[in-house]
């Protein structure tokens, strides 16, 4: 995770720190997961404008930028549920853009939504076995690893997820997608409604994610906590790569603290 570690191990590094907008992809050593000038929205207008987002393998990669950026669709489109008019997906150099959804899953790919990513009317153990459908193995190690992780949701095992506190449920969801093994996990504003220190927390159980080797791809309304663990962050306006850099110079950049993180 040093600070120059860059997108593709690139060797150009001077031209990627002066880039202002998306990253420079290396064709012949692409990153871990690639979402290649992803263009694409929901009905006849694009949201998505030739959108590159990049992560590198257990390294934490954050989307930050101003509500209706597009860093959902971004998301959307990387995990397969958005129609890409151009543009393509890759996770370890092979092309998934017309996968759906499930199959990235097999793929290695987990997400967690913003919204409605828990079964709030099943108990916590019954959710992370929800999110462990599609393996046909034993899943109580993975069971057992989550529950270290996150060893509230242990004790809480037997209760309803929807009866737990917003920083738990999140644990729940993360967790969750956690069960399929994946080797890039996908984060839609974990730390939505959480109290400073649950976010703190729930950074460092992030942190932890990314050692095991873990790709993590994550979207962040609490930009600045976010990038401060970022290896690589992404700054996206109106569907656009804006500013592409290490997690620590896009926090030492003045343009960017002052238009994207207040100041
Ligand atoms: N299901 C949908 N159908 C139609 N338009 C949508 C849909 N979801 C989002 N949009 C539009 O797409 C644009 C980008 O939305 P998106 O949710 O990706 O932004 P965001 O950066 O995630 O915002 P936020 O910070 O509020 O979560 C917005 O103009 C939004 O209104
Ligand atoms: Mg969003």
């Amino acid at each position: 995770m040093s600070e120059d570690t860059l997108i593709g191990n690139g060797t150009n590094e001077e031209a990627v720190r002066a880039r202002e907008g998306g990253p420079l992809i290396d064709p012949d050593n692409p990153p871990f997961l690639l979402g290649d000038s992803m263009r694409g929205g929901y009905g006849a207008a694009d949201i998505l404008h030739d959108c590159t987002i990049a992560a590198e393998k257990g390294q934490i990669t954050v989307i930050v930028g101003p509500n209706g950026a597009g860093k959902s669709t971004a998301m959307k489109a990387i995990f397969g549920m958005l129609d890409l008019r151009a543009g393509k997906v890759t996770i370890g150099g092979k092309d998934i853009t017309p996968l759906s959804p499930q199959e990235r899953v097999a793929e290695g790919m987990a997400f967690v939504p913003q919204t409605n990513n828990i079964f709030p009317s099943m108990t916590v153990e019954e959710n992370l076995e929800m999110g462990a459908f599609l393996r046909r193995d034993d899943i109580g190690g993975t069971m057992e690893e989550v529950y270290e992780l996150f060893p509230v949701l242990k004790e809480k095992r037997h209760q309803l997820a929807g009866e737990l506190s917003g920083g738990q449920r999140q644990q729940v969801a993360v967790g969750r997608a956690l069960m399929t093994r994946p080797t890039v996990l996908m984060l839609d504003e974990p730390t939505a409604g959480v109290s400073p220190i649950v976010m703190d927390e729930l950074f460092d159980r992030i942190i932890e994610i990314a050692r095991t080797g873990i790709t993590i791809l994550m979207v962040e309304q609490n930009a600045r906590q976010a990038l401060e663990i970022a290896d690589m962050g992404y700054v996206l306006v109106q569907g656009r790569n804006r500013y592409t850099d290490t997690g620590a110079r896009l926090l030492a950049d003045p343009e960017v603290r002052r238009s994207f993180l207040g100041g």
